[in-house]
């Protein structure tokens, strides 16, 4: 049994969105045996895992400045270099580099040319880490960005990660606070496509987004949102309101889909991962604005019996790499409580 333990180390929100004691009943009529990592305790005690399935961007973002918490990250880190048959869902330095927008967006840009033949793109950006206005404002002149333009912070998790805004004139890049990035903002009719991977599964739900905005530069002062009341599937706000009658664009084509999910489950090495897609209202281009690390999964009924399925498909491979003999043995450490 203790071959097929999956632990479990989740966030108090990440606890919140999934129901980890319907999950564990569904992967026990599996023979998959699912506990709960209690970070602040040995690991060591509470293994053997054959897997563990964790979202650690809190521990990770305030292990920058708070000891506590690297000491937690530390422990978590000695338990898996120790234990290399443990598959980590997923490897820590891949889901690292997402909640830094500098590194995802460059990995969105590079995507860009693999993917030039279906069409799917990124939009321009800077990334900002000056508060000189005259050195933005050149930045943005050469690098020829256009208006509006979408201003987010750097760092990609926490709660002000999700406050934003939209400039639309060179004067207003004034409220461009660094470290952050500028991206133009692309017309998408307010749709805004969530794609949820699950290691070899993918699923499309479409959410509420920004309504278009006329081309800038013009005088029109900054626009503050946080991007939860925009693109949550309850959201309901007048920045999602469009101002014109327009048609629906065409979904993104399933094939392109399959293309851009491919390509971003090989570049980022991951299992667990979402990406926010909108089409361009002009080129109908797809365009990739967000890489997201565990995400919700909101409206994908599916989702439990993916994840069981992709967690199986691992054990199933591990099974075949690390000869019995070589396994740990069963624990007598209790079951943490689910
Ligand atoms: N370049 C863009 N063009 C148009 N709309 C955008 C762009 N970037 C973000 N948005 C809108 O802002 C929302 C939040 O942006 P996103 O980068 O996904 O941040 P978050 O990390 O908060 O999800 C998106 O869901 C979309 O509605
Ligand atoms: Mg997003």
């Amino acid at each position: 049994m203790s071959r097929r333990r999956v632990g479990f180390c989740l966030s108090d929100k990440k606890r919140r969105q999934i129901n980890l004691v319907a999950f564990a009943e569904l992967c026990a009529s599996h023979s998959v045996e699912v506990v709960e990592v209690n970070l602040s305790q040995p690991l060591e005690s509470q293994g053997p895992f054959a897997v563990i399935v964790h979202k650690l961007s809190d521990v990770i973002v305030k292990a920058e400045y708070d000891s506590q918490s690297q000491q937690l990250l530390d422990n978590f880190q000695g338990y898996v270099s120790t234990h290399p048959h443990t598959v980590l869902l997923d490897p820590l330095p891949a889901m690292s580099q997402l909640l830094d927008r500098f590194a995802s967006y460059r990995i969105m840009s590079q995507l860009q040319n693999s993917l030039r033949d279906w069409r799917i793109s990124s939009p321009p950006y800077l990334e900002i880490s000056t508060s000189d206005l005259s050195v933005i404002q050149q930045d943005v002149e050469s690098k020829g960005l256009s208006f509006p333009l979408i201003c987010k912070t750097r760092v990609a998790h926490g709660s002000c990660s999700h406050d934003m805004s939209l400039i639309f004139s060179m004067a207003g890049l004034s409220e461009a606070h660094p470290p952050c990035v500028l991206q133009s903002f692309v017309n998408h009719g307010a749709v805004l496509h969530k794609v949820f991977v699950v290691g070899e599964d993918h699923f499309t739900v479409e959410r509420p987004s920004l309504k278009n905005f006329p081309p800038g530069p013009y005088e029109r002062k900054t626009i503050f949102f946080n991007s939860h009341e925009v693109s949550k599937p309850e959201s309901c706000s007048h920045l999602t309101a469009l101002d014109e009658e327009v048609s629906r664009l065409p979904p993104p084509s399933g094939e392109a889909m399959v293309a851009l999910v491919r390509e971003l489950r090989a570049e980022l090495g991951m299992a667990l991962f979402g990406v926010d897609v909108i089409v361009n209202i002009n080129t109908h281009t797809l365009t990739i604005i967000d890489i997201n690390i565990f995400p919700g999964y909101e409206g994908v009924p599916q989702f439990f019996s993916s994840l069981l399925s992709h967690i199986e498909s691992v054990l199933d491979h591990q099974e075949l790499k690390v000869p019995q003999a070589t396994c740990p043995s069963a624990p007598s450490a209790p079951q943490a409580d689910l």
